[in-house]
């Protein structure tokens, strides 16, 4: 008689309705109805091995099946009004499913509860999202390696506290972020396999009654294997801390290279032009031409922060086994996965658009002295111990500086004041192009290395 007054599906006991407040506040089926194709396909699996095991009829997995291709042709059209008197994405399906199909729809949750099921659900979800990101960050660095190529010669001042050290080509420059996005990939294919773990059969916390076969369902899913113990199974998050690090990493890479993009398109600098499409102009000045997606993206790395330190916080400390707090693990998880989604499709096609102003870069590289350690080096070759070579170099750069000129400019007897072991053939090695030439070993900045690290970059990318 009391429970009427409720329609939970788990109501039977209680004697009261929750208030319409409380029923918002423990909902989740507005954010997590996104994992719906991942908890059909949770629930199919579950299905098919219940019949496998006897514990079901073919009978009712058939009309699993076919209800279940209902419901999600309706969920794809719109047809299906979520409601969140059904509190999440799971129940929801469920309640439809049943409707369609009878008492087959009510065995479906046979040896499952919502705790393992959710942490399926999020784990497919996560798998696909890895896979998503790996495709989106193979297509960024293709763009990265075309650039490297197309500019493996091109010299740019390389920078150290913001101040012009030693020249660089802007190839090698784009190849140090392919690395950097390529650690970023094998971090995400390494969170992959522990994400890719099933917990269906863990049941509510304990494991279940009923003759399972758990290793047929992760292997129906494509899972890698089985969560070895059901209580961390249902209740730990850390694969989704895990993720959500690695977009961390990720988007802190995102944010440098959005930090020099935003660097280089100033005018004061004027090292690069990024196309139209990126940008945005200003609604009182005319003239502006502002990097707002390299912005946003520095911007953006801040929240994804935010989602990870969230997902901390929300497992820490956390008893065995389920808890609610759980619910909490989506909305920053599907945070992270869009921003990083976006950000990678956008940054794959912006960088295709990157295009170099060389005689800036070049221009910059004669204030600066680029060419000293260069000096040094010549003299060290010559004989002299590093550190009085370094000195003497000194004293010239301050010479040069007083003449208002760069190294290369001065005359030879006015660099042997300084440095007398030097000859006419010090000229070859003061130029950026001597310069970038003799760094030619793996790692180096010599375009005859960038053209070849370009090479094994296409290579590692498959
Ligand atoms: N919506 C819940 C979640 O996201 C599903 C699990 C609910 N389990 C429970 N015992 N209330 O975690």
């Amino acid at each position: 008689m009391t429970s009427n007054a409720n329609q939970y599906t788990w109501a039977g006991r209680f004697s009261e309705p929750v208030s319409d407040l409380v029923k918002r506040y423990t909902a989740s089926v507005d954010f997590d109805k996104r994992m719906w194709r991942q908890d059909i396909r949770g629930s199919l699996a579950h299905a098919k091995m219940l019949a496998k095991q006897g514990i079901i009829s073919p009978q009712d997995f058939a009309d699993i099946e076919r209800g279940m291709a209902i419901v999600a042709q309706e969920i794809e059209s719109g047809q299906l009004e979520w409601s969140i008197d059904l509190e999440d994405v799971h129940l929801n399906i469920e309640k439809r499913l049943t409707a369609l199909v009878g008492d087959a729809g009510k065995r479906l949750h046979t040896g499952r509860s919502r705790n393992d099921q959710v942490a399926t659900d999020i784990r497919l979800y996560l798998r696909d999202a890895i896979d998503d990101i790996q495709v989106l960050l193979k297509a960024f660095r293709s763009a990265l390696v075309d650039l490297a190529d197309k500019e493996a010669a091109t010299p740019m001042p390389g920078f150290t506290h913001l101040q012009v050290a030693q020249p660089v080509t802007f190839g090698h420059h784009m190849l140090a972020y392919f690395e950097m996005f390529g650690r970023d990939s094998e971090r995400f294919a390494d969170c992959r396999k522990r994400v890719a773990r099933l917990p269906l059969g863990a049941a509510a916390l304990a494991g279940t009654t009923y003759p399972i076969d758990r290793e047929f369902v992760a292997r129906e899913l494509g899972f890698e294997g089985v969560c070895e113990n059901s209580l961390d199974a249902v209740s730990d998050r850390d694969f989704a801390i895990e993720f959500t690090a690695a977009c961390s990493l990720l988007m802190m890479h995102i944010s440098r290279l959005s930090e020099e993009l935003v660097m280089w398109m100033s005018p004061r600098v004027g090292f690069i032009q990024i196309a139209d499409r990126f940008c945005t102009g200003s609604s009182i000045m005319p003239q502006k031409k502002n990097p707002d997606v390299p912005e946003l993206a520095r911007g953006k790395t801040g929240r994804v922060y935010g989602q990870l330190m969230s997902l901390l916080t929300l497992m820490k400390s956390q008893p065995l086994a389920y808890n609610k707090d759980n619910q909490e693990d989506k909305e920053p998880l599907f945070d992270a996965v869009d921003t990083v989604t976006d950000t990678l499709r956008i940054f794959a096609d912006m960088a295709g658009g990157i295009t170099v102003r060389a005689d800036n870069m070049k221009a910059a590289l004669t204030q600066g002295f680029a060419t000293a350690t260069d000096l040094a080096d010549y003299l060290v070759k010559k004989g002299l111990p590093f550190r009085d070579a370094h000195e003497a170099v000194g004293h010239a750069v301050k010479a040069a500086e007083a003449k208002g000129v760069d190294l290369p400019q001065l005359t030879l007897d006015e660099i042997r004041a300084f440095c007398p072991q030097v000859e006419s053939d010090v000229f070859a090695v003061l130029t950026v192009e001597g310069s970038l030439a003799s760094r030619n070993h793996i790692g180096g900045t010599a375009p005859e290395q960038v053209r070849a690290a370009v090479v094994r970059a296409r290579q590692r990318l498959g």
